[in-house]
This record gives C-alpha cells, sequence and structure tokens, in this order.
C-alpha cells in the first residue's frame, strides 16, 4: 500500500518543520514524516529547510551561523502568523524523541548538498541509535556522496537517492552510490520509472505531491510512497472508496 509521507510535517496548513506540523501530519493518518536537517553554530543538528533562517523565521542569517541557543528563540510559524503564535525550529533529536514514542516513520533529508556539514551524517546517526529508530528510518539527500557515506556508516538502514531528473537507470544508479529507494521529483515519476524501479526492488517515492490527480495515479500504480504538503487530504483520497 502507499505511503503518505507528511512534507516538512503538514506543510500546506501549518508552520513546516515545527512540532505542529509534525503532529498535524500525524493526526491526520500520515503514515510517516519528512524533515529537513542542517546543522547549528555549535554542531547541533536542527530541523530547518533553508540554509538561511530568513524565509521561515523572523530573523536573517545563516543556520551554520547561530547557535542553538540562539536558533531556539526564533519564531518559525512563518506564514502562519495568523494562527499560530509561536513555533521553534525543534531539534533533530526532539523530534526522534516524538516520533519513537509515536513509532511513525521519519525521512531524515540531510541538507548537505549547498554547505558540506563536516560530519552530519555521524550525528545524525548518533541519534537515530540513541533513540532505536532504525527500522523507522528513511535517510535521504541530494548529495549522494552522503548516502555513499551513510551506506557505509550503516548499511542496514534504508537511504533513497534524491533528484529533479535525468538518471539514466534511477533504479540501478541508487544501488551503485549505496541507496536502497529513489526519491525524484514528481515530474520524473513516470508510471514506467515506477514499475521498472519497484520490479528491481526498488522503492520509489515521488515529491511534492499535492494534486488529487497525482495522488490517485501515484495509488494506482502502487508507488512505494509519496511526500505531500496536505496529508489530511492525501488520507481521505486513498481511503475514499
Ligand atoms: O524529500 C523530498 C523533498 O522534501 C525534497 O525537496 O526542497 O522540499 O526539501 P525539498
Ligand atoms: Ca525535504
Amino acid at each position: 500500500m502507499t505511503k503518505i509521507f507528511g512534507h516538512r510535517g503538514s506543510a500546506g496548513t501549518h508552520p513546516e518543520n515545527t512540532m505542529i506540523s509534525f503532529e498535524q501530519a500525524y493526526k491526520d493518518g500520515a503514515d510517516g514524516i519528512e524533515l529537513d536537517v542542517q546543522l547549528s553554530k555549535d554542531g547541533i543538528p536542527v530541523v530547518i529547510h533553508d540554509e538561511k533562517v530568513n524565509r521561515t523565521t523572523d530573523s536573517k542569517g545563516f543556520v551554520q551561523d547561530l547557535t542553538l541557543r540562539e536558533l531556539k528563540q526564533l519564531n518559525a510559524v512563518h506564514k502562519f502568523k495568523k494562527q499560530y503564535k509561536h513555533a521553534e525550529i525543534p531539534t533533530l533529536e526532539e523530534v526522534l524523541d516524538w516520533a519513537s514514542r509515536k513509532q511513525t516513520i521519519v525521512n531524515i533529508e540531510l541538507k548537505n548538498s549547498i554547505l558540506p556539514y563536516a560530519g552530519m551524517e555521524e550525528k545524525v546517526l548518533e541519534l537515530v541509535d540513541k533513540h532505536k529508530m532504525a527500522h523507522l528510518i528513511i535517510f535521504s539527500s541530494f548529495n549522494h556522496y552522503s548516502i555513499a557515506r551513510l551506506n557505509t556508516l550503516a548499511p542496514k538502514i534504508e537511504k533513497a537517492v534524491l533528484y529533479m531528473e535525468g538518471i539514466y537507470k534511477p533504479w540501478d544508479y541508487t544501488k551503485w552510490v549505496g541507496g536502497s529507494g529513489i526519491h525524484p521529483h514528481i515530474k520524473a515519476a513516470t508510471a514506467s520509472i515506477i514499475h521498472r524501479s519497484q520490479q528491481s526492488g526498488v522503492p520509489v517515492r515521488p515529491f511534492t505531491v499535492n494534486d488529487e490527480k497525482t495522488m490517485k495515479r501515484l495509488f494506482a500504480e502502487e508507488c512505494a510512497g509519496f511526500f505531500t504538503d496536505y496529508p489530511k487530504k492525501a488520507v481521505q483520497i486513498k481511503y475514499q472508496n
């Protein structure tokens, strides 16, 4: 059955990558959540999409120039100011602590294709181990060297290559770089790619799928999963028949 992943939680209706957003996706019946990780100045994995805090908080600057203490003082309600007064940037540890209690799947996207973030893989893995979450984690990254590194460090944990388009035989490619799945942009997720990958034992989970027609197509094609900003809507469509 196609799994529904709340993209940055329930980002279409709640402040992305915050606990409010993750809790909502869980309440709405999503099978899992997706989140983005950057490193703070003091090397703590924090959950925020961009390299800078500008778009999603009330401040400016690079995440890697701010300590966790400084990041915690920011307000990440972003475009949902009318509905919510305040939301913190969570640490990865806080989200894993919550997810381990709920036993929900977490796709951890390492945002290390623009900034290198030395040691990020080790730091993230340490937290996954601490919370005994290995069986519920899918790592992903646009940085495929990082997928290779994760595979060396944790060969048993699921990993997927993220990409926009143009990878030749992505079901083979992901195995070459140490991945086990593929997370293509929805435009690259044709019926043939989905079918051939899954025939090769490679699960496909496209991003970001927000329209009903595409959701229905992916359910019909028995795609392994997909990421959506509207998990509630996806759950309704999945179970409407
Ligand atoms: O992991 C799927 C998707 O989140 C990748 O793109 O930019 O939304 O992080 P982005
Ligand atoms: Ca992401």
